[in-house]
């Protein structure tokens, strides 16, 4: 087994590596531009030994960002045909500053900037004030074009940033993908089919987009008749979250926090929307069938992260850790949809980890903290940076060298992380 320090410095390489010049892409081939709230923990692992790259980052991802304020999920810097759909296919040109997917992803930036600012405040507060209101345009965004009910709501798998996790199934099937057309996927010849998502899935991922992309990427014409809208717990919690990190963020500043403070009370009650009664769980669901995806996830366990305690979901934390020990699996072991290799749809994740992890800190459920960054740092020294891992053995799947499971050891699981 590699020695932490060795960890430590494989880590910074990893990072140092994905560097393509002011942004980070996850892994090298498959995929090779910046991704939103990769290139945002890729920030925090900067954070430990580069302070200015850190804030780079987070500047490189909102260069990006839409005038109605929404920030892509993929920034597409520089042309790459190793990676599919490209700019070619999502066909966003002039809607944005830089060439870019028309969707979202899961808001961490500001959670994530605060973590850097406390890292050093003397640079934050020189770096700070130009992203602050960008940052709030962001938030802006999501609560007018993606809440229901004060939950977030994905309007495309990929937005979620769980791409195919069982959570969208229901959803997924009421769309038939006719005149989808043929295409090539490219992931294929970087990972294992049976660690990807499926055919079927990616037919509707491209339907979802030649959608938006008829449609101009104009959000009041997508909003009509929306064949996929799911409120969803990884949104909802993370936007929590972010939401008050950015009203302290501002505070620091000496800047109104009101407006910001009024979209936490609409997210509290979004996120308290998103308990399922009779699943003993938080849960997405379909906000155009109204029907319950019925799936214990680990973004169920994020609502320690956004500040919410709920007894209920410690048991069940318990009872998925026991199931796979390699805590914690992306999507309930015991449920009819498990698959230990199938990339959201049982695998760890260690970005997830390192949520659930600090949200239980912050909820003051210390030992369940230390376990679960325990539990991380051992597959990290047992199977190395991968993308995620088999919950049940522990062995690496998805892409190798990956950038956030280098940032979080950096930033958390490591024995000399710092852990602000
Ligand atoms: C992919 O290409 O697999 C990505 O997850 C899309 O964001």
């Amino acid at each position: 087994m590699p020695s932490i320090e060795a960890l430590d410095a494989e880590a910074e390489a990893i990072l140092r590596g994905n560097d393509r010049g002011g942004y980070t892409v996850p892994t090298d081939g498959l995929y090779p531009y910046q991704w939103n709230w990769d290139s945002m923990f890729a920030a925090w692992g900067f954070a430990a030994f580069d302070i200015e790259r850190a804030w780079d980052e987070i500047d490189s991802l909102f260069s990006g960002q839409w005038p109605n304020g929404m920030v892509p999920h993929i920034l597409f810097h520089r042309p790459d045909p190793s990676y599919f759909p490209g700019p070619d296919v999502w066909g966003t040109d002039g809607m944005g500053p830089i060439a870019s997917s028309g969707i979202s992803q899961p808001p961490v930036a500001a959670s994530f900037a605060k973590k850097v600012f406390d890292q050093n405040p003397k640079v934050g507060r020189a770096r700070l004030p130009a992203l602050l209101p960008k940052m709030k345009a962001w938030h802006r965004w999501f609560l007018e074009a993606r809440a229901h009910d004060g939950a977030i709501c994905i309007t495309h798998p990929w937005e979620s940033g769980r791409d195919n996790a069982p959570d969208w199934d229901g959803a997924m099937a009421a769309i038939d993908p006719e005149g989808v057309g043929s295409y090539e996927r490219r992931d294929l010849t970087h990972v294992d089919a049976a660690m990807r998502p499926t055919k079927a899935d990616y037919d509707r991922y491209i339907w979802l987009v030649q959608r938006g992309r008829r449609l101009g990427w104009d959000e009041s014409a997508l909003a009509e008749n929306r064949p996929f809208m799911v409120a969803d717990p990884t949104m909802t919690f993370t936007l929590l979250r972010s939401n008050r990190d950015l009203a302290e963020l501002a505070d620091m500043l000496g800047e109104d926090r009101s407006e910001i403070d009024a979209w936490t009370q609409a997210l509290e009650h979004g996120a308290a929307t998103l308990w399922n009664e009779s699943l003993g769980s938080y849960d997405s669901r379909d906000a155009v069938s109204g029907e319950w995806s019925g799936a214990i996830s680990n973004a169920s366990f994020l609502c320690w992260w956004a500040g919410i305690d709920k007894p209920a979901m410690l048991q069940q934390l318990d009872r998925i850790c026991t199931a796979a020990p390699f805590a914690v699996a992306s999507y309930d072991p015991g449920g009819p949809k498990f698959d230990a290799k199938r990339y959201w749809r049982g695998p760890v994740w260690g970005m997830i980890n390192s949520l659930i992890g600090i949200g239980l800190e912050d909820c003051g459920h210390i030992d369940a903290a230390n376990r679960l960054c325990e539990t991380t740092r051992g597959l990290i020294e047992k199977s190395g940076f991968a993308e995620y891992f088999d919950p049940i053995d522990g062995s690496p799947a998805g892409g190798s060298r990956f950038t956030w499971t280098a940032a979080i050891w950096l930033g958390w699981a490591s024995p000399n992380a710092r852990r602000i």
